[in-house]
């Protein structure tokens, strides 16, 4: 694999097994505009939140490879799922081998180092796919930072399915929105902060904030997913002279790429240009 990959700089790569992502590359745009970014979203595929963690991570693996021989020398999995399953296991085993001077980064370490600073009853919740959940990393990297805080999760199975079918504003949503905040509540009542594990969720954000306790705060990760990658860049300067700079952003879609242009509009306010590969 690793004679394949070209040096040259390239743009950054953004991964998620849908559309969520988009809500990621989007604060990422925004914080980083100059550089060039190529956005995969593995729709033909989705959901990642339901599979097993040796189907997460050979789907992500696959991705992470399709990046690379793309130009990217870093990519970002916007998606929890894919963080909790395969970050760890891609970045111990498999990069070594691929090319040791790449690198991938995931959006839960970056969400759980700001949560210390925000709840004030040390009690916060998490709604996240059954996957995230299932690999308990949010406790796991939570109590790490801050073993005082009480962690708990629900899995929301319904969310994703929502957002890819583009029912996230109908009235059909509402009821499985409340269903899960409320199991979630009820599990804690003393919960006064919950974290969006799963990067679909802030696009169900009018509704998620109709059904919850107006003192609680609800944390979407895109701002702190985009100043970690800011300072991450600021770190290594190494990685960032790898990283081209002209503002291009490049989609490709794994499902149809009419399907990609209808949804992913409802979230990005510009014209894409979309192309359909296939990881397998
Ligand atoms: N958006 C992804 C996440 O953050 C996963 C959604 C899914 O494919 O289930 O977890």
């Amino acid at each position: 694999m690793k004679q394949h990959l070209s040096h040259t700089p390239g743009p950054i790569g953004v991964f998620d097994s849908g559309y969520g992502g988009l809500t990621i590359l989007n604060k990422i745009r925004e914080a980083l505009p100059e550089y060039d970014y190529v956005y995969l979203g593995d729709n033909a595929r989705t959901p990642y939140g339901t599979r097993s963690f040796e189907i997460v991570y050979e789907f992500t693996l696959q991705a992470v490879n399709k990046l690379f021989e793309m130009g990217c020398h870093l990519v970002i999995l916007a998606c929890n799922t894919a963080s909790a399953k395969a970050l760890r296991s891609i970045q111990m085993n498999d990069l070594p081998g691929i090319d040791p001077e790449r690198r991938v980064l995931g959006v839960i370490r970056p969400t759980v180092e700001c949560i210390g600073g925000i709840t004030q009853s040390r009690h916060i919740g998490v709604l996240a796919t059954a996957g995230t959940i299932k690999s308990e990393s949010y406790p796991l990297e939570i109590h790490k930072l801050f073993p005082d805080i009480q962690v708990s999760g629900m899995a929301c199975p319904m969310w994703v399915p929502l957002v890819e079918n583009n029912e996230s504003q109908n009235e059909g949503a509402d009821y499985f929105i409340r269903k899960y905040i409320d199991q979630l509540l009820s599990k804690d009542p003393e919960i006064d902060t919950m974290i969006l594990g799963c990067t679909h969720y802030p696009i169900l954000l009018p509704k998620i904030q109709e059904y919850t306790p107006k003192h609680i705060r609800i944390v979407a990760q895109g701002e702190y997913v985009a100043e970690s990658l800011k300072d991450y860049l600021s770190r290594h300067p190494e990685m960032n002279a790898k990283c081209t700079q002209n503002g291009s952003c490049l989609f490709y879609t794994t499902e149809a790429e009419e399907k990609f242009v209808e949804s992913a509009s409802s979230f990005l306010n510009q014209q894409i240009d979309v192309r359909r590969i296939s990881l397998e």
